[in-house]
């Protein structure tokens, strides 16, 4: 294919001239059907974390725990999942994407196998490591995979289907636990989870071909121009869209020069980046999201609903959770990541703030429960799916893998951290004060956002990158801006 050329002159960018490729309708719904199988890995990062919330009222129980031995029921998944997401893009490189997608699949089966067999409480321990494990894979593995296969003029909307599918995770999970607690049986809600976990194997081992980007970058090139044409959908397009990925790594290369590895991170030129992403990862748990999404029954027990009632209210969390994820996925195509983000973090931190008195002056479940919502809505709107869309969108390309993993790494340890003491800090300082503690976190998140993230809708990285190095410079040193991340 000759490279197409503008008036002026111009040579077309490898990106910009994938875009220009024809997909066929048959091309559209194979990717489609592809990502929605790879996305299978988002429903499970959901689902298992979601789970445990209902799963836990009768744990605790069956097992006699104590506040500090539920935290680590819940939080030692996320500790696996640090390390899963850590550890993941090694493996994916080396082994391509597709053996692990596979690889994610069975160790979820392992995990669900110790979860739902578990005769103690270390056994149970063990299961929710080894599914962390997986969890953390998956939430590292997926959005690259998605972003390899889609071509250009579809990406961002295969992309937003990582969300989306998480908040239907999370929402299954409420369902099927509502499905158990009459029989009240928290082995039966973890048992389900191995469903999808044979179909991400299954899709991985016979459906889904290997990323056709990693196929290239390690010299495959016959078998990455087969998939191509497959997800053109004709033997022109997909010859095209070979060159253009072709094109796009040469500039890539000679842009940024070689992969950089985790010190590369540090670098004067990625380091905004990084500031940006490890922020924002840690900004997006210490709002303290999950300790409704992991904790809204244990939460709504505590203003004396009985345990299937408080489940039937953490449905409506998670219903409310999923149709702003989908509202936002509308919204974000029209208005700016950063007044999204702004909306989405002040709606929070007034919910916070009302909730928080609701919980002080007792008025009662039902009211407690709208502020919740109010709560869930700002975050599912913005903040919710804006950071996994940032962080693909901040870093170098040759920093990408390595930069999104360590902001990845860190949203996971920041999850860690609230899920582990959020019960003991209740015990001691009580709920309504706790989410006081949040609220606080989200004034924060308004100033970090407002100063530092950059803009990044319609725009390239180099683009991006002007916005966020100009912000970094002219208002101040990077390092001053790294010192609230430790907060
Ligand atoms: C985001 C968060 C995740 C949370 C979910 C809730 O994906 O990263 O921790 O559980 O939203 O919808």
């Amino acid at each position: 294919m000759s490279h197409v050329e503008h008036s002026s002159g111009q040579q077309d960018t490898g990106r910009q001239e994938a875009e220009q490729v024809e997909l066929t309708d048959k091309g559209k719904r194979t990717i489609w059907t592809w990502a929605s199988v790879i996305a299978v890995g988002g429903f499970l990062f959901g689902y298992d974390t979601g789970v445990i919330s209902g799963a836990l009222l009768f744990i605790k129980t069956d097992f006699h725990l104590s506040s500090t031995e539920q935290g680590a029921v819940v939080s030692l998944l996320l500790l696996g999942a640090m390390v899963g997401a850590l550890g993941e893009g090694r493996v994916a490189d080396s082994l391509g994407r597709r053996k692990v997608l596979a690889l994610v699949g069975v160790i979820f089966l392992i995990g669900t196998a110790i979860a739902v067999f578990a005769t103690g409480y270390v056994m149970l321990l063990v299961g929710r490591v080894v599914l962390g494990l997986a969890v953390g894979s998956a939430s590292a593995l997926v959005p690259t995979y998605l972003g390899e296969l889609a071509p250009a003029q579809v990406r961002g909307r295969v992309l937003t289907l990582n969300q989306l599918m998480i908040t239907i995770g999370i929402m299954v999970a409420y369902l099927v636990n509502l499905a158990f607690s009459s029989v009240q049986s928290w082995r039966g809600m973890f048992a389900v989870g191995a469903i999808p976990a044979i179909v991400i194997l299954l899709g991985a081992l016979i459906m889904i071909p290997e990323s056709p980007a990693w196929l290239l970058t390690n010299d495959h090139t016959d078998k990455a121009q087969k998939v191509y044409r497959r997800i053109a959908g004709d033997e022109d397009g997909g010859q095209q869209l070979l060159e253009a990925r072709q094109q796009e790594m040469e500039e890539e290369q000679h842009k940024s020069g070689e992969k950089v590895g985790w010190r590369g991170l540090f670098n004067k030129a990625v380091r905004p980046a990084l500031v940006v992403g490890v922020v924002l990862a840690a900004l997006q748990q210490f709002g303290g999201i999950n300790t409704i999404i992991y904790y809204a029954p244990t939460i709504m027990q505590k203003t004396g609903l009985t345990a299937s009632n408080s489940i039937y209210y953490a449905v409506a969390v998670g219903v409310i959770n999923l149709l702003m994820t989908i509202v936002s996925l509308w919204v974000v195509g029209r208005m700016g990541r950063r007044k999204l983000l702004l909306i989405s973090m002040s709606v929070m931190l007034v919910a916070l703030a009302v909730m928080g008195l609701s919980f002080v002056a007792s008025w009662g479940s039902v009211l407690s429960l709208v502020f919740m919502v109010l709560y869930i809505a700002g975050f599912a709107v913005g903040m919710g799916p804006l950071f996994w869309v940032l962080i693909g969108e901040i870093f170098p390309p040759n920093a990408s893998a390595t930069g999104s993993g360590a902001a990845t790494a860190v949203n996971w340890a920041s999850n860690l951290i609230v899920s582990q003491v959020f019960l003991t800090v209740v015990t001691t300082i009580g709920l309504g004060q706790t989410f006081w503690c949040f609220a606080v976190i989200c004034v924060f998140a308004l100033f970090f956002i407002g100063k530092y993230v950059p803009e990044t809708k319609d725009r390239d990285f180099p683009e991006i990158d002007e916005d966020m190095q100009h912000r970094f410079g002219r208002e101040a040193a990077p390092q001053e801006a790294e010192s609230p991340s430790s907060s």
